[in-house]
């Protein structure tokens, strides 16, 4: 795909629903009493794997639109065990929520994925689990992995990493374990699994890195409102931040304050970025953007930042790389079990552009000039998050880029190039 350098993004737009949020709802409303209604909800290559393994696992879901499910509850112990292995794709959420769930069910449970996702780690779910008292296995700690419920009991769990997979899988574990389940976080991580129980009717103790959940009699979710996702949103607000000119508004954006990093580091470089209308769907906060450009000055994200804009730091690299001064990226080591290596693949594919990029073991460093980025040939490896960097990157730069493998976008954003093109001035 090649992506020409363009003059400003200008007009309104909305993008897809929040894909946390979806997964979420899907697999909250398999397990959910009668019927749940998914409006907004973000269909992408992942969040079609879950919809397909709940389906796998003996659940109804009726797609009555694009983006507006329905799903037949079973119940909290309702799903039956299929005759093949639940094929999670290119989907890390899936491979790590849903087996939080499938740990309380009778039966054995094989989950695999594509060759990205079979190379990301689970030991990090299949410790917790096996601690609550599920039979638990892997390959050296890289699925397939396997999984027989029984009965549970309630953990405290420190994870040793900041992800917010991990701490939903424990959690959703809990709703099926005798006693409580706590979770203290390194850092705090996105809450969308505990803002979506507490509407669900469960009880959830929470305070800023400790939360604990016990066995609900029964979820029931009703409805939910999908928000628009601010990991979608946020190639668009990097592009109309560095291109001369850009006015751009993104309507209904989810604002989980753990999920828009991105937008106080940019605040702190100088962003002229705006909210109006805000208001809350389901727990969760949104609101519409809207992005000028602007001229940015360097920053350095520190680790305590990281997980507020994890999958936002490739689109922040390319942001200090039109920026004026030295920025730095740190504690955010979690970017090299990704769906690709992103240290290695940021670094890359931004020094093939042009761009000065130093990895490091744990983040990068970038020395920015603000002028354009010459342009070049570089390659998604299959990323859905490096795809929308390079058409990004192609927009702000001299002379354009060629993104290999740009259809990996579909992974989170299949109309992507689309909605892009719509607001593009040449
Ligand atoms: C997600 C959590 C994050 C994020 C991923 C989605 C979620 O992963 O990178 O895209 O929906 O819970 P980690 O939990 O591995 O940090």
């Amino acid at each position: 795909m090649r992506i020409e350098p363009a003059a400003a993004l200008r007009g309104h737009i909305a993008v897809p629903g929040d894909k946390s949020i979806s997964h979420r709802a899907v697999l909250l409303g398999a397990v959910g009493e009668g019927e749940t209604a998914v409006r907004g909800f973000g269909r992408s290559g992942d969040t079609e794997a879950t919809i397909a393994a709940v389906r796998a696992l003996g659940v109804t879901v009726h797609e009555d639109d694009v983006d507006s499910l329905r799903i037949e509850g079973v119940g909290l112990r309702g799903l039956r065990e299929p005759d093949v292995p639940l094929d999670c794709g290119n989907s890390g959420t899936t491979m790590r929520l849903l087996p939080g769930i499938l740990a309380g069910q009778q039966g054995r449970f094989e989950l695999t994925g594509d060759e990205s996702l079979r190379r990301r780690p689970v030991n990090r779910i299949a410790e917790p689990l096996a601690q609550m008292g599920a039979r638990v296995a892997s390959e050296d700690g890289k699925p397939p992995l396997t999984v027989e419920g029984g009965e549970l009991r309630g953990i405290r769990y420190e994870p040793p990493v900041a992800s917010a997979q991990v701490k939903s899988c424990v959690l959703l574990a809990g709703l099926f374990a005798a006693g409580r389940t706590t979770v203290v976080e390194p850092l705090p991580t996105r809450d969308h699994t505990e803002l979506m129980l507490e509407t669900a009717g469960v009880k959830v103790t929470r305070q800023q890195r400790r939360v604990s959940v016990g066995p609900p009699e029964a979820l029931r979710l009703g409805e939910v409102v999908v928000p628009g996702d601010f990991s979608a949103a946020a190639p668009f607000v990097v592009a109309a931040t560095l291109l001369p000119g850009s006015e751009l508004t993104i309507h209904d954006v989810g604002l989980n304050p753990r999920r828009i990093g991105l937008l106080d580091v940019l605040a702190r470089m100088g962003a002229r970025i705006t909210i109006f209308h805000r208001h809350r769907d389901g727990g969760e906060p949104v609101g519409d953007l809207e992005v000028r450009s602007a001229e940015l000055t360097a920053t350095a994200v520190t680790a305590s930042e990281v997980p507020l804009l994890v999958d936002e730091l490739p689109l922040f690299a390319l942001a200090a790389a039109c920026a004026r001064g030295e920025s730095t990226v740190w504690g955010a080591e979690e970017l090299r079990v990704k769906e690709t290596d992103r240290i290695e693949t940021v670094t890359n594919s931004l020094k093939a552009l042009g761009v000065r990029v130093t990895p490091r073991d744990d983040g990068f460093w970038v020395r920015g000039v603000p002028t354009r980025p010459k342009g070049g040939r570089m390659a998604s490896h299959g990323d859905h998050r490096i795809a929308m960097l390079g058409a990004v990157a192609g927009l702000v730069s001299g002379k354009g880029v060629d993104v290999e493998d740009a259809e990996a976008v579909a992974v989170s954003f299949p109309g992507f190039f689309e909605l892009l093109d719509s607001v593009t001035q040449r």
